[in-house]
Parts: structure tokens; C-alpha cells; sequence
């Protein structure tokens, strides 16, 4: 299904290494065990914005599939959002680990669970600071006030974890509050990010900020036995489907192909075990 980027996905595990090899030591041993084991496999994040910035190309791409310099320098920018993501994403993970105390991520220990909390918070820190100088390095405002955005979200939907009283706890009001801070901010303030790197309308970037918004089905489908979180995952995957649909036409063969795998995945991530 993502043949469509798949060089693509190669190319950001690439920068990731290159980022983290060249920190710290010690640190980039730290961090690179989490792109080498931990989320390797998944790239679930930087997959979406990889199908989401081909998705948008439709005036960038020349039908005949021949590319020009500014295709290629654009075709950059996209994959640093798809890069920063993921050390976002990678960042509040062993932070994640250190306070939930966590030794497992994934079936197999947690960094935290190998190296301890301080190195874990520390290389939770590299990361963090490296993504947001790639980020300045884009310099576009409008994209750093989004992702950094995204960030402040990771932080609410974590505290409003730690901080949940009884009541709270059972309101599937709060779950959806939460959940969108701790999941879905990232996925579409990094979607939109992508079409605003592309050039795109405010009306198409908005589109693609509702299909990330409407992802957060993802973790609402993982609510086993809660009958109400799966039948929202479904109503949200319409959602975000119905987003990908209303882009404008194309005959980009390409782009159609993208636009449909983003599709797919909205009803993969409801069934997926
Ligand atoms: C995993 O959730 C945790 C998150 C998605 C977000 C954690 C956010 C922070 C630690 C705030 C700091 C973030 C940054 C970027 C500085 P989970 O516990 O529900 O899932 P799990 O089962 O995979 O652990």
C-alpha cells in the first residue's frame, strides 16, 4: 500500500540516524536503540505526513513525472515535517516511559528500562532540541507556531493524565480531550504543516488538518471491549476519509495513489489488532 513513499520512508530513518549520530556519544546510543528497535518498524506518523505531502502535489508534480530543482527542494521540506514528527513523537515516548516508570515499550524494555531515567530524559532532550532546529531551519512561522503547538498539546494530554480524579477518569469527554492532546495535535497540526510547506490553500490545508485530526481513530479503536470508543473510531475514519476525498481533482497517477492509501489507512488503524 505505500509503495508510493517507501523510498521516501527509507530517506527520513536515514536523517534520523544522521541527527543522532552526530550528538553526543553517549546520547546518540541512547536514542538511536529507539529508532533501531523501538518505533523502526511502525513510522507510523512519518508514513501519514510521507502520503499526505505526495497527496497535495498535484501542482508541484509534473504529470510526465519529471522533476525540476524546486520539485526537489520542496520535496525536502516535506520530508523534514515527516522527520520532526517523528522525533517529536520519539521524544515524549522515553519521557513517557520515565514517568509512567514503564519497562516495556512494544514487547521489548523500555530505554529507560536500559539506560535509566536520566540518560532516557536526556535523550529525550537531544531529540526535542534537534527537531525544533530543523524546524527553525524550514523558517516558516506559521509551521513552527503549529508543531511547536503540537507540543504544548503532548504536554496538557500528559498532565491531564497524571492529574485525573475518578470522575474524570470514567468521562469519555475527558478520554477525547485527552487523547486529542496526547495523539491526534501532533498527527494534523503536522498534516497541515505539510500542506503549508506545499504551497496549498487555506482550505486544503485545513482538509488535511481534519484527516490528521480524525486519525485520532487510532487510539480510539484500541479501546477494547468499550463498544462507544470503536463505533467513534469508525465515525472518525469516515471523517477523516471524507477530508482526503474533497481534495481538490487530480489525474497525477501518483498523487491518486496516495490519497488513496491515506484512505486505507483510516480503516486499517480501526481494525488492526
Ligand atoms: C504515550 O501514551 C505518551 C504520549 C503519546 C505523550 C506523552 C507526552 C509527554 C511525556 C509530554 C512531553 C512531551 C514532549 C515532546 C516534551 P500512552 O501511555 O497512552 O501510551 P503507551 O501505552 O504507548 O505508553
Amino acid at each position: 500500500m505505500y509503495s508510493v513513499v517507501a523510498d521516501d520512508l527509507l530517506d527520513v530513518s536515514s536523517r534520523l540516524r544522521s541527527i543522532v549520530a552526530a550528538e553526543v556519544p553517549k546520547l546518540a546510543s541512547a536514542a538511536e536503540y529507539f529508532f533501531n528497535i523501538g518505533t523502526e518498524g511502525k513510522k507510523f506518523r512519518p508514513t501519514i505526513m510521507l502520503l499526505m505531502a505526495s497527496a497535495l502535489n498535484m501542482s508541484t508534480l509534473a504529470l510526465d513525472g519529471v522533476v525540476d530543482s524546486s520539485y526537489n527542494e520542496l520535496h525536502s521540506r516535506q520530508l523534514s515535517i515527516a522527520v520532526i514528527t517523528e522525533m517529536i513523537h520519539v521524544t515524549s515516548l522515553l519521557h513517557n516511559d520515565v514517568l509512567d516508570d514503564a519497562e516495556t515499550r512494544h514487547g521489548i524494555g523500555s530505554l529507560k528500562c536500559f539506560m535509566g531515567n536520566k540518560m532516557a530524559v536526556l535523550a529525550g532532550d537531544v531529540l526535542l532540541s534537534r527537531a525544533l532546529v530543523a524546524l527553525s531551519s524550514l523558517g516558516n512561522n506559521e509551521v513552527v507556531d503549529l508543531i511547536w503547538r503540537s507540543v504544548q498539546h503532548l504536554v496538557t494530554g500528559e498532565t491531564m493524565q497524571m492529574t485525573a480524579a475518578f470522575e474524570q477518569r470514567c468521562s469519555m469527554e475527558y478520554y477525547m480531550k485527552m487523547t486529542y492532546n496526547k495523539t491526534a495535535a501532533l498527527i494534523s497540526n503536522s498534516c497541515q504543516a505539510v500542506s503549508i510547506i506545499t504551497g496549498q490553500t487555506a482550505a486544503v490545508s485545513m482538509l488535511a488538518y481534519d484527516y490528521g485530526w480524525n486519525m485520532a481513530a487510532e487510539i480510539l479503536g484500541k479501546s477494547n471491549g468499550l463498544q462507544r470508543a470503536i463505533e467513534l473510531a469508525s465515525e472518525h475514519a469516515n471523517i477523516a476519509a471524507a477530508a482526503i476525498i474533497s481534495l481538490p481533482e487530480t489525474d497525477h497517477a501518483d498523487v491518486r495513489r496516495s490519497r488513496q492509501a491515506l484512505v486505507d489507512l483510516t480503516r486499517l488503524v480501526i481494525t488492526r489488532k
